[in-house]
């Protein structure tokens, strides 16, 4: 693909150089077309059986975007109270929360009392659960949660992301099921819902379709489960500039319903199907604009100096990440191939952080950058600005929304270090 932004339309019309002026940079611009393109197909994973997708709201949690969740019917997973706290105030009722934590005490207190559905994640965080309900006095038809089952395999773009398998912290053990109904008949809980997560990022959809088949075996031993979650991690194609394709949703759709019909017709009454996708719903309608403050060459080496630093986007130097990168010069994308094109040359594009591994794009073809050119980072949707953080005390980035109509929305302006200081 030439270039992403043309294709997709990314600003609806409008010119990046004067939303970067305007903005200023580092910025997070995301387009509500492309955000609600992709909540619709989340939306319709599961057609022949009664199915929610929950958006996993840790991918982006600003409000705005979560009130197009809530438009588009889908409901939501959160990791904290802060992610709680955030749908709610986008106005989610608690009955389309599901919360999904992983080693917290106070945070369990607080969905018992809101009555919010939460998943238990070992049988140490079950007992607590158990517990809470008993010192709240919760009469034992509101004892109702979920476990997190740990589905022994798992799947994703690095280790550090993959959530399912023996060496991971999260879930339990599929040996350690009969604890759960021991610590449940202590408390008198009642298991309703299990949950598994493999992994985040597979473009490949066997070993979710695996899962799915483990966990619904899983499943035949719990009686009356209300609901099943399969979890997230389907793929974008991060490489779209090398023509990478898309995950292959509509084959995953008809590959996933025999594995249902099977279950369906070996368990009675058919639960309610769930799933989380996080990325899915929102890297590809997000980017990033930023400026090339200066190029330089080190012992032969061209480095690009920009202010998208890993304060700004951390998925690659955290996970070697990699995001397509587009020039922007006045106005217009620096085009990669055909009539207009522009030669390519081998850049390594940093930020402006005090660290050798605030580096956005190691060894990349790009077009000549030059000072004042425009940066857009691709695909930073999902863990972009919710992974943001202040080093080197540098205030966080605004994000805009480009409206359908092509209007424009500042949905969260940008911290300042007034913002910064008036924590001390
Ligand atoms: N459900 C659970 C329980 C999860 O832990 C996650 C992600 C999701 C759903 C959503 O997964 P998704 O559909 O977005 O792949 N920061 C990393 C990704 C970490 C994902 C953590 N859990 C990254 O930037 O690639």
């Amino acid at each position: 693909m030439n270039s992403y932004i043309n294709q997709s339309n990314f600003f609806e019309g409008r010119n990046p150089e004067q939303i970067a002026s305007e903005y200023g940079t580092p910025l997070y611009v995301y387009n509500e077309r492309i955000l609600r393109d992709r909540m619709e197909k989340v939306a319709k994973v599961i057609t022949k059986y009664p199915y929610t997708a929950n958006y996993s709201v840790k991918a982006n949690s600003n409000i705005h975007i979560l009130r197009l969740a809530m438009q588009e019917g889908i409901n939501c997973d959160a990791m904290s109270v802060g992610e709680i706290q955030m749908l709610l105030r986008a106005g989610f009722p608690t009955d389309r929360i599901f919360f999904v934590p992983n080693n917290v005490s106070d945070e369990l207190v607080f969905a018992v009392k809101h009555g919010i559905m939460t998943s238990l994640d070992s049988l140490a965080q079950l007992e607590l659960y158990g517990q809470i309900c008993c010192d709240l006095e919760l009469p034992n038809e509101k004892r109702k949660c979920a476990v997190r089952i740990n589905p022994g395999v798992g799947a994703g773009h690095c280790e550090k992301v993959i959530t399912g398998g023996k060496k991971t912290k999260f879930g339990i053990a599929e040996e350690d099921i009969p604890n759960i109904f021991e610590i449940a008949k202590n408390y008198s809980l009642k298991i309703v819902g299990i949950n598994q997560h493999i992994g985040s990022l597979f473009m490949d959809p066997q070993p979710y379709l695996d899962a799915v088949t483990n966990l619904l075996r899983i499943a035949l031993g719990f009686e009356k489960l209300e609901f099943i979650d399969f979890g997230g991690g389907y793929g974008v194609p991060y490489h779209k500039l090398d023509d990478e394709k898309d995950f292959p949703m509509e084959e995953f759709k008809s590959r996933l319903e025999p594995i249902l019909d099977d279950f369906a017709s070996k368990y009675g009454k058919v639960p309610l199907f769930k799933s989380e996708p996080g990325r899915y719903c929102v890297a590809e309608g997000g980017v990033i604009l930023g400026r090339v403050q200066a190029v330089k060459q080190n012992s032969g080496k061209t480095f690009v100096g920009t202010d998208v630093g890993m304060n700004v986007l951390v998925r690659p130097s955290m996970y070697g990440s990699w995001h397509d990168i587009e020039i922007i010069r006045n106005g217009n994308v620096v085009l990669r191939e055909g009539e207009h094109a522009e030669p390519l040359f081998e850049q390594t594009v940093t930020g402006n952080i005090c660290e050798s591994g605030d580096i956005l794009a190691k060894d990349r073809m790009l077009p000549k950058t030059v000072r004042g050119d425009i940066v857009c980072v691709l695909d930073a949707g999902a863990y972009g600005w919710s992974m943001c953080s202040t080093y080197n005390s540098r205030p966080r980035p605004a994000e805009i929304l480009i409206c359908k109509d092509s209007s424009i929305k500042l949905i969260r302006r940008r911290e300042t270090i007034d913002d910064l200081m008036k924590l001390f």
